[in-house]
């Protein structure tokens, strides 16, 4: 990496792995939809997360990003729970002893359940609902956070709750899908400034889903404009819409895709990239970070890779793939992305939503049935290349 400052670490969200998140709409929804999976005690992480976080420092992370239980910290409407904010204040006081930054996320996929029965993020006062606790927490937990994550990708919550039906609460409608994506920029927009009144120096941003399209076909106009067109929507179009209001921009890479547009019939396709996949099928295209973390230079802010990971339960592709996305990161500083920190996900298996506890994406693998620790072998390699990165 081009910096003896540049973060490394690992990353984290509270219902993947806390355990017995009983106030949000996740934990709601998981108990009267059949055969959906059950977070139950996850990593009971909530409990344990003390340990956890003695192991991510053994691992020589320098960093650490994890998301507040918006539920637990308002489990009734403008009811704030004094122990709860407690316990993140430890975490975030463990984090300055192990001298780990912090990158605290606000809203990863959860909502509270009363604020999901008001319709969630339909309804019109959610900004603001959201903003409430928001304030509260960056009053509370002032001058603690070194990065605040203000919402998780909103494109993928947006998307997979109310567009594709896969997650809480189900809905298909492309126009449900849009009010809901245009109250979180309002959101944002509102959170930034709430959080830099109660710490004018915060550091803030979102966690962008980005995925880097390329052209089915070599030299088809069409191809390219599908590749512009794809982009702007899903990667750039929250950023644009809340410019001005972003101190860093966090990504999430996971996967790239192909593009093609036929002109006649008009269709838009996805074609798979070829190569090889993950346990999730997703295909492995470090080559896409280098991509997407160029495309990003346009917005002159510091870029934080906020997770970048693979679900590989017997870890034999894990260390190459972190290998080659860090060796991506370096492409991409070499031509001129100011790239500041990686962060894997996942520090540890967790509750991977939908597809409950089958994928694992830890560093740390997880044994559900005895909450034990097993550090993985690529977890070593992640500590090799940090450590070796550190004394350059
Ligand atoms: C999400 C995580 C999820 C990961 C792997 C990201 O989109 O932020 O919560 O576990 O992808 O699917």
């Amino acid at each position: 990496m081009s910096s003896s400052s540049f973060l490394f670490g690992a990353a984290t969200s509270s219902h993947q792995v806390e355990g017995n998140n009983i106030h949000n709409d996740w934990w709601a929804f998981e108990q009267t939809h059949p055969g959906f999976p059950k977070s139950g005690l996850a990593c009971d992480h909530w409990n344990r997360w003390r340990e956890d976080l003695v192991l991510a420092k053994q691992l020589g992370h320098t960093a650490h990003r994890f998301s507040l239980e918006w539920s637990r910290i308002e489990p009734k409407e403008g009811q704030f729970n004094r122990a709860v904010i407690e316990h993140y204040r430890e975490v975030l006081l463990e984090l300055k002893r192990l001298n780990m930054k912090s990158f605290v996320t606000l809203h990863h996929f959860t909502n509270p359940q009363w604020f999901a029965l008001q319709d969630g993020w339909l309804n019109g006062e959610a900004p603001d609902k959201f903003v409430r606790y928001v304030k509260y927490v960056a009053q509370q937990l002032a001058g603690l956070v070194d990065f605040w994550v203000t919402i998780n990708e909103p494109n993928v919550y947006a998307s997979q709750s109310y567009f594709w039906g896969k997650w809480p609460p189900m809905k298909k409608s492309s126009w449900q899908t849009a009010v809901v994506f245009h109250h979180m920029i309002t959101a944002h927009r509102l959170s930034y400034r709430a959080i830099h009144s109660a710490v004018p120096s915060s550091k803030v941003g979102i966690a962008q889903s980005v995925i880097a399209d390329v052209p089915a076909r070599q030299g088809f106009m069409s191809d390219l404009l599908a590749v512009h067109f794809s982009g702007y929507r899903y990667n750039h179009y929250f950023l644009r819409a809340s410019k001005g209001h972003h101190d860093f921009i966090g990504l999430n890479y996971y996967f790239a895709r192909c593009r093609q547009l036929t002109l006649w019939p008009l269709r838009l396709k996805t074609l798979p990239i070829g190569g090889p996949v993950s346990d999730m099928g997703w295909t492995i295209f470090p080559k896409g970070l280098t991509q997407v973390l160029i495309d990003f230079r346009q917005y002159k802010k510091p870029l934080y890779v906020t997770e970048n990971g693979i679900a590989d339960a017997d870890d034999s592709k894990r260390a190459d793939f972190i290998r080659a996305h860090l060796k991506a990161v370096e492409a991409a500083q070499a031509q001129g992305a100011d790239v500041r920190g990686y962060l894997h996900w996942s520090l540890l298996d967790n509750f991977e939503w939908a597809d409950g506890f089958k994928p694992r994406f830890g560093l740390i693998e997880v044994d559900y049935a005895t909450q034990a620790r097993h550090i993985r072998p690529s977890a070593y390699v992640y500590k090799a290349i940090i450590e070796q990165s550190r004394n350059v």
